[in-house]
């Protein structure tokens, strides 16, 4: 995962991710070429624009900061390495939710005509996979129709299928400045408890035209991972999320534990428990490890 912010002049260290940043266009650049180097397959952009407003409206603006972002990262990198764009809207409406709210409640139904025209225009912008995050039902069939209505047939679908309303994102939400400024994002993420919903989730979104399903937050949640795997042995993903990365991290800056033995030995379980695509902010470290 990579932030790309607007109006910085250079890249910004995220103090509770130890070794990320918010960039600019030129070091997201930068950094790109750094993990096509090492051999990393590609990367989730997460744009943070200057303007916020209630509708989110720069998260569909075609000169809009992420747009910005995947233009430069499909010219500079090319067809080999893939661009997935985060599809939600947390990180551009002032109130920091991820769909469009009605009084307290997030109005599910009209957020997805939002989201379809994001959709567009980060395929426009050259996004090779779109990857909704937000959690609301029925995202990814109004995406899909709409890529296919603007002739983006081969613009592929990566949904965040079944995903946790988790304790593990804060450091994450520093990163991409979406926090919720009122209430949570429980009435639309799942319970941690709740094993059964992830697998009706990933069914609905398989139905919908999901071309791969992502498990998220990982570690925690291997088992749903294993289980959205074998039911459907689609291409699966797993986010390994910011706050599993900075316990790591941190629990390493302590000399509590060995930083590269329990990153390999993590994202191995990662993938031993079914994931074809891991995405995670160890990336960069492990690629050069695994080397
Ligand atoms: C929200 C979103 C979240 C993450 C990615 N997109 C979490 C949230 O705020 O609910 C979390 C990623 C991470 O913690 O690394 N659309
Ligand atoms: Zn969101």
């Amino acid at each position: 995962p990579l932030f790309v912010k607007e109006g910085i002049g250079e890249a910004a260290p995220i103090s509770s991710m130890p070794g990320q940043s918010q960039h600019t266009l030129e070091s997201l650049l930068k950094e790109a070429r750094e993990l096509a180097s090492r051999g990393v397959a590609g990367v989730l952009l997460f744009g943070v624009p200057e303007r916020k407003d209630a509708g989110g409206s720069e998260s569909f603006n075609d000169d809009g900061i992420v747009q910005r972002g995947l233009r430069a990262l499909k010219d500079e990198l090319g067809d080999e390495f893939v661009v997935f764009a985060d599809l939600c809207l947390c990180e551009y409406t002032d109130h920091g939710h991820c769909g469009l709210v009605d009084g307290d409640a997030i109005d599910n139904d009209t957020t997805l005509a939002t989201y379809a025209r994001i959709g567009e225009s980060q395929a426009r912008a050259g996004a090779d996979v779109v990857a909704p995050s937000g959690m609301m039902d029925g995202q990814v069939g109004a995406i899909r129709s709409a890529l296919d209505d603007a002739g983006f047939i081969d613009t592929a679908i990566l949904s965040y299928a079944v995903k946790y309303a988790s304790s593990l994102y804060g450091p994450f939400r520093e990163a991409g400045e979406g926090a919720p400024k009122f209430g949570d994002r429980r009435s639309h993420q799942q319970g941690p408890p709740n094993a059964i919903e992830g697998l009706r989730e990933a069914a609905l979104d398989v139905a919908e035209g999901a071309d791969a399903l992502m498990v998220k937050p990982a570690i925690g949640y291997l088992d749903v991972l294993r289980a959205v795997k074998n039911r459907f042995n689609y291409p699966t993903a797993a986010y390994n999320v910011s706050g599993e990365y900075s316990m790591l991290l941190a629990a390493a800056e302590r000399g509590w534990i060995d930083e590269r033995a329990a990153t390999i030995e993590l994202l191995t379980s990662i993938k031993r428990a079914g994931a074809d695509l891991i995405v995670t902010y160890h990336a960069k470290k492990a690629a050069e490890w695994l080397q």
